[in-house]
């Protein structure tokens, strides 16, 4: 008999029939005359109660059905006379899959801890938590790639493999096919890479902006959407090193169309999340976070406050708050510097632009002040930075002179200058960090639990 998705099993039309379920079974209870158990396939945080009586079974069969194990059911759809679920299936045949000994599978108990799951990633995902938050987490993958695809923009695929570090950071990861154990050195005792793969040294990309502004200054309006890889060694709950950025580019947009794009789409992501993945979000807001619903609607509901750097900067002077780091003209912004501004003084997202050039990356466009660039982050609630974007140098000459005064190598720019060379125009972009977007509409708190398998440091299992 055709499998009918758990998902799918609450449509009223259903009651009555014949149904076969399969899944992994929660917990199962009962007594001598009948046992139920709660089954689970994925596809839903709910699960289907499945009847079993036992004059029509005996107890050796049901034995092997413990939590973990998975099992095939057929039987009828009735409704239910138990509270908080609608429909349930009397039992008339059972297949076992697979057993799951209670003595040694690391689910078997309830309640444990996001920390205890997290050295259990190869299993976590069949828990009510991580079941729910991996199934948001593609619904918003969806959202995304939808909002692009309806405002006309091309999704383009930009390489993993680069030569060069967009945000200048230097902490990326090297490839290299080069002998560990024997490097090859020139005359200057300097890395020969001329035997290497590329006969050049190359690393995982930080970003795809730069080609994808090859891409949106050929074909108007690109997105990227995919794995970015930087070698920080921060250990905080909002970092990874192996994370997912979507990152759209587009000609002729100044940082106001910028910034205008930037909160419909990520307001768009969060109303198809609310719209679209609502039992697992109610899930979560009840069991972990009881403002999360709130919170999500306040944030699609306001404006965002834009607000130049400087500004910014004064009221945390202003603030009377000690904050752990300090803050000046010139300080890159801590995440309590962000937070304070968005959930203590605006209490609403703040697009914070205008930063100093010093701290930002060598592209953005300069200001007439000869101080600041067209810098803008967007910073949210319990996040802090969710997005970092600008307005584009376009201009050949001021971009040029950036790029020597922070000694970036001219050799590996040739390619990137030439959009200013040929054709240049006013253009801009941003990136949207997507586990710090999972981590808004989720509520999760750490980064480790709304990525399938967190890569950071010292940590690179399964
Ligand atoms: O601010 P970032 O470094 O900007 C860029 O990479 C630009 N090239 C984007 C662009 O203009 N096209 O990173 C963008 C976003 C951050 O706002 C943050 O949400 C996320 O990426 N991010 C990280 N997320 C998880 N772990 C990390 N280590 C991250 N670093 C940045
Ligand atoms: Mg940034």
């Amino acid at each position: 008999m055709k499998r009918t998705k758990i998902v799918d099993i609450f449509d009223p039309a259903l009651i009555g029939s014949e149904v076969c379920v399969k899944g992994w079974v929660r917990t199962r209870r009962g007594n001598k005359h009948v046992q139920f158990v709660a089954l689970n396939d994925g596809s839903t945080i709910k699960n289907i109660q499945i009847v079993f009586d036992m004059a029509k079974f005996d107890d050796e069969q049901l034995k092997p059905i413990t939590t973990g194990a998975a099992i095939c059911v057929t039987g009828r759809l009735v409704e239910s006379m138990g509270k908080g679920q609608s429909a349930e299936i009397q039992a008339d045949k059972l297949e076992i899959y697979g057993t799951a000994d209670p003595e040694v599978y690391p689910l078997q108990k309830k309640g444990h801890t996001l920390e205890f799951l997290r050295e259990k990633a190869h299993l976590r995902m069949r828990t009510n938590t991580f079941g729910a938050v991996f199934r948001v987490r593609s619904v918003l993958a969806y959202a995304i790639h939808k909002f692009f695809n309806e405002r006309g923009f091309f999704y383009l695929h930009t390489p993993l493999i680069t030569e060069s570090d967009c945000e200048g950071a230097g902490a990326m990861f090297q490839v290299t096919t080069l002998p560990l154990k024997e490097i090859p050195k020139d005359e200057n005792g300097e890395v020969d890479y001329t035997g290497d793969f590329f006969g050049k040294q190359t690393a995982l990309t930080v970003s795809g902006q730069l080609e994808g502004e090859l891409g949106a200054t050929a074909l108007g309006g690109i997105y990227t959407f995919g794995p970015t890889f930087r070698a920080e060694n921060s250990n905080t709950p909002r970092h990874l090193a192996e994370f997912w950025m979507i990152e759209p580019e587009v000609a002729f947009n100044d940082i106001t169309d910028n910034m205008d794009l930037a909160e419909d789409f990520i307001k768009y992501c969060i109303r198809y999340a609310l719209d679209n993945a609502r039992d697992d979000i109610q899930f979560l807001n009840d069991m972990y976070d009881k403002d999360l619903i709130e919170r999500l609607e306040n944030v699609i509901s306001q404006e965002f406050v834009r607000l130049p750097y400087t500004e910014g900067v004064k009221i945390l002077e202003q603030s009377g708050k000690k904050f752990e780091f300090p803050v000046y003209w010139g300080a890159d912004l801590q995440s309590e510097h962000e937070r304070y501004l968005v959930e203590e003084h605006f209490k609403r997202p703040v697009i914070l632009t205008d930063y100093p050039k010093e701290i930002k990356a060598f592209y953005m466009k300069q200001n007439e002040d000869g101080k600041t660039v067209r810098a803008m982050d967007v910073l949210f609630p319990k996040i802090g930075e969710i997005i970092g974007g600008s307005e584009r140098e376009e201009n050949y000459d001021k971009l040029l002179q950036r790029i020597e005064e922070l000694n970036i190598p001219m050799k590996d720019m040739w390619w990137y200058l030439d959009t200013r060379r040929f054709g240049t125009v006013p253009h801009s972009g941003f990136g949207l960090g997507f586990e710090r977007l999972i981590l808004f509409v989720t509520g999760m708190t750490n980064i480790r639990d709304v990525i399938p398998f967190p890569r950071t440091p010292n940590n690179a299992e399964f």
